[in-house]
């Protein structure tokens, strides 16, 4: 069989798995923290996964023929995911973004043929925002019954869509079991669908209930509060404990985890910056926040000699223009 692939959706997934050797040393760690490259698929991001799978469920379903529409609202990587896979099997796609995302992933969804909407400049969804203090799933909510008016066009809808977590159960999951040899005592995903912590951590929870899922959210000064309305967020993750009950997706799963652990944006943003120099890995914001909740797991004395298993969603590149590695 020739090893030739034919499209870019035979590339997603199979990521691998590195231990932060160097890291673990510099900083005294007597527990292994092992991270999955989520950056080694095709469009360098954990979402990749569910583009793919998505798209495909729609496919079986009948919900899509070629030339049609998708729509999607992201931080990015889902948008960046679903404009390429979208691109090599030949429908449209347009993504409404958050206005604070990085310049990266407007210009990446354009050279895929996207079309690219800010938030604040599509009105109905602007006003859903102001009024409800920046309410992501309420914003979602408001531009699905705008986009129902729409033919042709299929709104994709990470939040919601239950290919989200089941891709992370049927791929990323056994991935990691396979690659650790049946051997994980703690799982570390941050939460922005929740779709990866979700959909792994069951898994692994199938394989061993042992297995701790540690789910990571910001910390309270990396959230907008009426104090601070805008503070330098972790790209792609949202807070899960302390909202209302309508705000968390349907895509995280509340019962998976064990530990909520909070991380503020620079805690992240120097353990990124830490294992760039210390193991030569770029990675994204969120998962210097998985690394830095791995790391002060991995020093409690009950986890002395465990496995942290940290997903590591996507590439420092996709942030060159911020500030994350000044
Ligand atoms: C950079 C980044 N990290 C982490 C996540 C969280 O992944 P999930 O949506 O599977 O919870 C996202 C989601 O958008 C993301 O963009």
């Amino acid at each position: 069989m020739s090893g030739i692939k034919k499209s870019i959706t035979e590339l997603v997934g199979k990521t691998p798995l590195l231990e932060l050797v160097n890291y673990e040393k510099q900083n005294d760690i007597d527990a292994e923290i092992v991270v999955k490259l989520e950056f080694f698929n095709p469009n360098q991001s954990v979402k990749d996964r569910i583009a793919l799978s998505m798209i495909e469920d729609a496919e079986k379903k009948g919900l899509l023929k070629p030339g049609d529409t998708i729509v999607e609202t992201t931080s990015g990587n889902t948008g960046i995911g679903v404009a390429a896979i979208a691109a090599t099997k030949g429908y449209k796609f347009r993504v409404y973004i958050q206005d604070q995302v990085s310049e990266e992933r407007f210009k990446v969804i354009k050279a895929f043929g996207g079309e690219t909407i800010k938030f604040s400049d599509e009105p109905v969804v602007k006003k859903i925002l102001d009024e409800t203090g920046g309410d992501f799933v309420a914003a979602v909510k408001a531009l699905k019954e705008l986009l129902a008016k729409e033919k042709d066009v299929l709104f994709i809808n990470q939040v919601a869509n239950p290919a989200n977590p089941k891709v992370h159960e049927e791929t990323t999951g056994p991935e990691i079991w396979e690659d650790a040899n049946g051997k994980v005592d703690i799982f570390v995903a941050a939460v922005g669908t929740g779709g990866t912590v979700s959909g792994a951590g069951a898994y692994l929870k199938s394989k061993n209930p042992n297995v701790k899922i540690v789910a990571v959210q910001p910390g309270p000064n990396s959230i907008p509060s009426e104090a601070n309305p805008t503070p330098e967020e972790i790209t792609g993750v949202h807070p899960f404990t302390g909202i209302p009950e309508e705000r968390i997706p349907a895509t995280f799963d509340k019962n998976i985890y064990d530990e909520a652990f909070a991380v503020e944006t620079e805690q992240a943003n120097e353990t990124a910056r830490a294992v760039a120099k210390s193991d030569g890995i770029l990675i994204g914001t969120s998962s210097g926040a998985a690394i830095y909740a791995a790391t002060q797991i991995a020093r409690r004395p009950e986890n002395k000699g465990k496995r942290i298993v940290a997903i590591l969603a996507d590439t420092g590149l996709r942030y060159l223009s911020t500030g994350l590695f000044e």
